[in-house]
């Protein structure tokens, strides 16, 4: 099962897989970090199709097209924002990870690529974020085996080290 979670460095926007997460905000609207760089790849189409989507829940998830980008699907989930941890962050957190590995299956993708969600922005500690990552989709892996890929896609070295930690 470990065989399928791979951890890569790079740009989730240049991923061929069949989903590709954005860590959104409740807005759907776009922002910066990772959701910039997705909403800037995929075009235009893409903030229409989330317009009509009406926001999303943080640590719910909400798909849509990929249109320019190489992935068929954008998965979108608003992590949470991190406020010192007793406001439930590690449950809305957890919540993300699961909600998008299922609304992937149920649209029959078998890669998805995941960014390290609430990390950057939101703040969340990426020790505490990446088991948190890690676990779950390990979980749900145990549980169901029609994905046959997760990527962990990194954006920098610090990122990396920490799941290859959590991995070992
Ligand atoms: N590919 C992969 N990972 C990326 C990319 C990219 N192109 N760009 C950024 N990242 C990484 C960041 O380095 C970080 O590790 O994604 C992780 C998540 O960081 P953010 O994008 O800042 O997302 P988050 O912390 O969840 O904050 C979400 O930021 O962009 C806004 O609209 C978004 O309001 C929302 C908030």
């Amino acid at each position: 099962m470990d065989k399928k979670i791979e951890v890569i460095k790079g740009d989730i926007t240049k991923l061929e897989v069949d989903a590709i997460v954005n860590a959104a905000n409740t807005t759907l609207l776009g922002g910066g970090g990772v959701d910039g760089a997705i909403h800037r790849a995929a075009g235009p189409q893409l903030l229409e199709e989330c317009k009509a989507l009406g926001g999303c829940p943080a640590g719910d998830a909400k798909i849509t097209m990929a249109y320019n980008l190489p992935a068929k699907y954008v998965i979108h989930t608003p992590g949470p924002v991190w406020r010192g941890g007793k406001g439930g962050e590690a449950t809305l957190l957890a919540s993300c990870y699961r909600k998008s590995l299922a609304l992937a299956v149920t649209h029959d993708c078998k890669t998805i690529a995941f960014p390290a969600i609430s990390c950057g922005v939101y703040g969340y500690p990426l020790d505490q974020a990446v088991e948190i990552a890690v676990r779950e989709v390990m979980a749900f892996l145990e549980k169901d085996d029609s994905l046959k890929k997760v990527y962990f896609v990194c954006f920098g070295d610090d990122i990396y080290r920490e799941y290859e930690r959590v991995l070992k």
